[in-house]
């Protein structure tokens, strides 16, 4: 983990306060900690940094959870597709994570890309921002992002059919700038960072994917700075029951609070029109970005994921 991010750690356990974390180093390299610990005095929680990663999911001590789809190889190779196919020369590939960087004006300050997975969008923000912080819940992911960002290269294993497997070797352009990046675990509905840190912030499809949505709006918008600050939201709204209890979703249902559409909902909640978040979001722009993700050759999914650019 990079020291960089000390200054801006704050214990996720003790929200809604925020009492900042003590380091402790027992290995480094130059201006990354190794193995070490982040601890708060206040609480006592003891967030452990091995090999690199910073693990700062209040919910968990830092054991993969096998039972996370977002653990397993097969999905962590399908995001890698669909993040980097375009990359990787794949004519099946879609342009959704350049098209959602679009969207997003550079600028000076830091960015934190919510739901990170593979860490596309988080590359993307590297070249707009002074520093940018990928965050993640799954370790399999962040794992595979810093692998990507340190070696600037990864061996791919794609499911092409049944047993059988495409090998690729993913390698970042050499225009792409890496020195201000980095990837963590997570909680995006407890973020670790003190109130008013990002000039920007992302989270794309993964609103409908927590089980309290308005926790984690108002957690980005407790991480936002007030002013100058830019959010871009996406997401194709699956809601499921088995994910969040319906009194949860944020559009979707006939009846109750949030009953109708997401995208209206969302749009409301930004503008301030209920006294959930403030202070209130402009809505620049909205619309439908086409996301693939690619199961093996010949099955992909077609996912239309809603976006909604906002700025303050
Ligand atoms: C549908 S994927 C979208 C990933 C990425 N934003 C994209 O658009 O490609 C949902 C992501 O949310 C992550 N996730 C789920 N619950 C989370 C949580 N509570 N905190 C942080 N990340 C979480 C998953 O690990 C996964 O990377």
């Amino acid at each position: 983990m990079r020291k960089a991010l000390l200054d801006i750690l704050i214990c996720p356990r003790c929200l809604p306060q925020e009492y900042r974390l003590q380091e402790t180093i027992s290995e480094g390299i130059k201006e990354d900690i190794i193995e070490g610990t982040l601890t708060c005095h206040q609480c006592g929680a003891v967030y452990p940094i091995r090999q690199g990663v910073a693990f700062l999911d209040p919910n968990e001590p830092a054991q993969p959870r096998t039972q996370n789809r977002y653990e397993t190889t097969a999905v962590v190779a399908s995001y890698l597709w669909s993040h980097y196919g375009d990359l990787l020369g794949d004519e099946l590939a879609t342009d959704a994570y350049t098209r959602w960087a679009g969207l997003m004006a550079p600028g000076p300050g830091a960015c934190l890309d919510t739901g990170c997975a593979v860490g596309r969008f988080s590359f993307e923000m590297a070249q707009k921002f002074d520093f940018v912080v990928g965050l993640d819940n799954s370790h399999a992911f962040i794992r595979t992002s810093r692998e990507l960002l340190r070696q600037r290269r990864l061996e791919l294993a794609l499911p092409e059919e049944g047993l059988l497997k495409r090998p690729e070797t993913l390698v970042l352009p050499d225009s792409w700038r890496t020195d201000n990046l980095e990837f963590i675990v997570g909680d995006a509905q407890a973020l670790p960072f003190a109130a008013g840190t990002f000039a920007a912030i992302s989270s794309l499809n993964m609103v409908d994917k927590l089980p309290q949505p308005l926790v984690h709006l108002a957690e980005i918008n407790r991480s936002a700075k007030k002013i100058q600050a830019q959010f871009l939201f996406s997401d194709p709204f699956s809601w499921s029951p088995d994910v969040a209890p319906e009194v949860q979703w944020l559009g979707g249902k006939m009846n109750g609070r949030f009953s109708g559409r997401a995208r209206d909902n969302i749009i409301a909640l930004l503008e301030g029109k209920t006294a959930d978040l403030s202070p209130a979001w402009k809505v620049e722009r909205d619309g439908p970005i086409w996301w693939k993700i690619r199961t093996h050759s010949n099955h992909y999914e077609m996912i239309r994921s809603c976006f909604i650019k906002a700025t303050r």
